[in-house]
């Protein structure tokens, strides 16, 4: 149903001719956010080049936000710049019986008992990673956690022995599938970015093809996510054609690459930019796992503290800052009136610093999740998205944290060679630590002993 149209427009923010507040909105959508929000509070208009946007701000305005449905907030036009990407649609931009039938298929594998499964394969991709390290050194945090993310989602998802096979060469290959993505131009332009895309896809297609069909011909050996994906049903067919197969599992590769790999980095440096914080987190692991020991499941939730301080680098460098739906529909926000349309914005990153929903919002402070603050209520904090579209791998990121931040306190000393460890924007205009952010190592006493 329409909204009043007596309703006002959202007040917008001033911005450049043609451009209108993009450039802004990529460089500092934070500042940009801040301005609106100062001047118009909690919902107002932004134009992004010819769109119009309205930007929402606060717990209310995000459960409006995460818990519309996709007639009214939709995601699919918003989303199509990843067809390019992965060579074909899938979830957000499939149509919506697709969608529900690709959700009923890998849901299942990121609940339950098959979390808990893949805690041994996340704590022996990281066991053989700290092993490469020696007693001393430095490694480049942003290479690393890059390199170990995207191992321990292949493992997990593929298998050890395939996960093994793809070797170094997946890193790359899906560097280069990332240097396609594009929001602006058309995206079958001749650059060399995108032709290194489309070599990249086909490459990566190819050799996941080969091993949906190596598996389909030896099926019996496993039990692992790809063999359900293998044995599942889907629309009207008795199993999940070959292509499709290789779609999902690109498209959750990919989906979690960046953003795991920044969380990594972020939940790490603030951990030694606080050297408070870090020497509750050394003793906390120390009293749960032993020095040569990979965490369990169960030990993983003896680490609140190492916990607070993962969750409290997402709220204050939300990886996913920004997220985007276009109005199907006219709505209502606050006291405006929203048209069919316009972009509607998710401002992740103010919200998560408002002064009323935190105290002391600027301030890096863990103990604002223990018991007695309880600083994390409903759409506080919403890294991981929120309602129908959370984010499906919130708990399997969260083990996976846990096990390489805990491994890593629990074997080496760690400091930031530069300790101001500056931020860069990144190519699709998320801050991240600059590249190389240098992490000096000294294996602890009582591991040599
Ligand atoms: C720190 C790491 C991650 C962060 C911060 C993150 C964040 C998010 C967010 C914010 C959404 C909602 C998007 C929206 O509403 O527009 C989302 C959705 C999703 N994420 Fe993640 N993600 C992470 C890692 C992963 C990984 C590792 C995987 C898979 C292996 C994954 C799979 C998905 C899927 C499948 C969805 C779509 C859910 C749906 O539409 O039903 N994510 N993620």
């Amino acid at each position: 149903m329409n909204p009043p149209a007596s309703l006002p427009l959202p007040p917008m923010l001033p911005g450049l001719p043609l451009v209108g507040n993009a450039i802004d909105f990529r460089r500092d959508a934070l500042g940009l956010f801040r301005k609106g929000y100062q001047r118009f509070g909690p919902v107002f208009g932004i134009r992004l080049a010819r769109n119009p946007a309205v930007v929402l701000v606060g717990p209310d305005l995000l459960r409006l936000f995460f818990e519309s449905t996709d007639t009214l907030l939709s995601m699919g036009e918003i989303y199509s710049f990843l067809e390019p990407i992965l060579g074909d649609k899938v979830l957000f931009t499939a149509p919506k019986r697709e969608y529900d039938e690709q959700k009923r298929v890998m849901l299942p594998a990121f609940h339950g008992k098959k979390l808990r499964s893949y805690v041994g394969e996340m704590t022996a991709e990281v066991d053989e990673w700290l092993d490469t390290l020696g007693p001393h050194g430095t490694f480049d945090l942003c290479e690393v956690s890059q390199q170990l993310t995207m191992n321990v989602v292949a493992r997990a998802i593929l298998g050890e022995p395939f996960r093994r096979r793809l070797g170094p060469e997946l890193a790359s290959l899906f560097k280069d599938l990332a240097g396609g993505l594009e929001f602006v131009l058309p995206t079958n332009l001749p650059l060399p970015r995108f032709i290194r895309r489309d070599r990249a896809l086909r490459k990566l297609r190819e050799i996941l093809g080969a091993v949906v069909r190596e598996r389909r011909a030896n099926p019996d050996a496993h039990d692992d996510f790809l063999q359900a994906l293998l044995a599942a049903s889907y629309l009207d067919q008795p199993t999940i054609p070959d292509e499709k197969v290789v779609t999902f599992v690109l498209g959750l590769i990919f989906g979690g690459r960046e953003n795991t790999s920044g969380h990594l980095e972020w939940a790490l440096v603030m951990l030694l930019q606080h050297p408070d914080a870090l020497a509750r987190a050394v003793a906390e692991v120390d009293g749960v796992f032993g020095p040569d020991e990979r965490p369990d499941y169960d030990s993983l939730r003896s680490l609140p503290w190492l916990e607070a301080c993962v969750k409290e680098a997402e709220r204050l460098r939300p990886v996913t800052h920004t997220l985007l739906r276009l109005a199907a529909q006219d709505f209502t926000a606050g006291d405006y009136h929203v048209p069919k349309g316009w972009l509607v914005v998710a401002g992740i990153a103010l919200s998560q610093r408002l002064p009323a929903l935190f105290r002391d919002p600027e301030r890096y402070d863990p103990e604002r999740f223990s018991p007695e603050r309880d600083e994390d209520k409903p759409y506080h904090i919403v890294g991981f998205g929120g309602g129908g579209h959370r984010c499906w791998a919130a708990a399997f990121v969260n083990n996976e944290m846990k096990i390489m931040l805990g491994m890593l306190l629990r074997r080496y000393e760690l400091s930031l060679v530069d300790p101001a460890a500056p931020a860069k924007l990144n190519d699709i205009g998320v801050l991240r630590p600059a590249p190389p952010c240098m992490v000096r190592y000294r294996r602890r006493a009582a591991v040599v002993a």
